[in-house]
């Protein structure tokens, strides 16, 4: 599982593996905001880049019937390894949704949507499996902020800072972050992440026993990467909107319009 790993760059398996699968601009702040925005009892939620189940696992807690979908397998492994039950995980890109049988009441993309092409036609997909009612709700990057294309130059593909997002918006938190990220590998192969003087150990899902010593010098690359991504990422202004899906539907006109 590891050399696969080692031999790829991929910013989210790496999130993954270094334990920082829940990691989105706004952190648990923000997520507390979601799970404090409406009770949860009942609700059929579906968590589109679900990471390693964080969110999903909080909002089961609360009595919502949860699924997570997210394109890193090793993501989908650590929200298995978190408890979410593997049949209510689906590993598929959120461009190409699989057929779900039954409509959700709440639709969740946490730090998601800015990694997406075409964010507005996938939310429009997304109205198609939200039930009567529906909600979305997209917690992300401001994205008049700043473009944050140096993921691209570190990890191969695009995040989009889609100014159609802002359109989109009707609720607006706009407050910087400015937290400074270290983070290391120490000799029990533990990652330390450093937010601001406080030391905070990441705990990893993975048993990282496996990890050979050659594989070493590969690792602290990716940790010398995925630090100033995540630098760049913390800094980023966050936002989170909720849409109904008549405002959704009124928006998608306007948009085609
Ligand atoms: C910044 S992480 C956020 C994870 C989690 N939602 C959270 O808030 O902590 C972004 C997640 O989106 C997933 N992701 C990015 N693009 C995706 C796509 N096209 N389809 C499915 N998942 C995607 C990544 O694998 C990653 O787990």
């Amino acid at each position: 599982m590891y050399s696969n790993w080692i031999n790829n760059d991929n910013y989210f398996d790496d999130l993954a593996v270094f334990g920082l699968g829940f990691f989105h601009p706004g952190g648990m702040k923000r997520t507390k905001e979601i799970c404090e925005s409406r009770n949860w009892a009942d609700i059929k939620v579906l968590d589109i880049g679900c990471g390693i189940g964080t969110t999903i696992k909080m909002l089961s807690m609360m009595g919502a019937e949860v699924y997570g979908l997210d394109r890193s397998q090793y993501m989908i492994r650590g929200a298995e390894l978190n408890g979410i039950p593997k049949q209510n995980l689906f590993c598929s890109d959120a461009t190409k949704l699989p057929n779900f049988t039954n409509n959700f009441d709440v639709i969740i993309l946490e730090g998601v949507i800015g990694f997406i092409e075409e964010p507005v036609k996938l939310i429009r997909n997304l109205t198609n499996c939200l039930s009567y009612n529906g909600e979305i709700i997209i917690s992300d990057w401001e994205p008049h902020d700043r473009n944050i294309t140096d993921f691209d130059d570190q990890y191969g593909f695009n995040v989009y800072g889609n100014t159609k997002l802002a359109e989109l918006s009707n609720r607006l938190y706009s407050k910087p972050e400015n937290i400074r990220v270290r983070i290391e590998l120490d000799e029990a192969k533990s990652f330390n992440l450093t937010l601001d003087h406080s030391i905070t150990r990441v705990h990893s899902f993975f048993n990282l026993d496996g990890i050979q010593d050659d594989h070493i010098p590969a690792i602290i690359r990716k940790l010398e990467k995925m630090k100033s991504v995540l630098q760049e990422s913390i800094e980023c202004m966050s936002y989170i909107m909720v849409l109904s899906e008549n405002e959704l539907n009124k928006k998608m006109q306007l948009d085609a319009d």
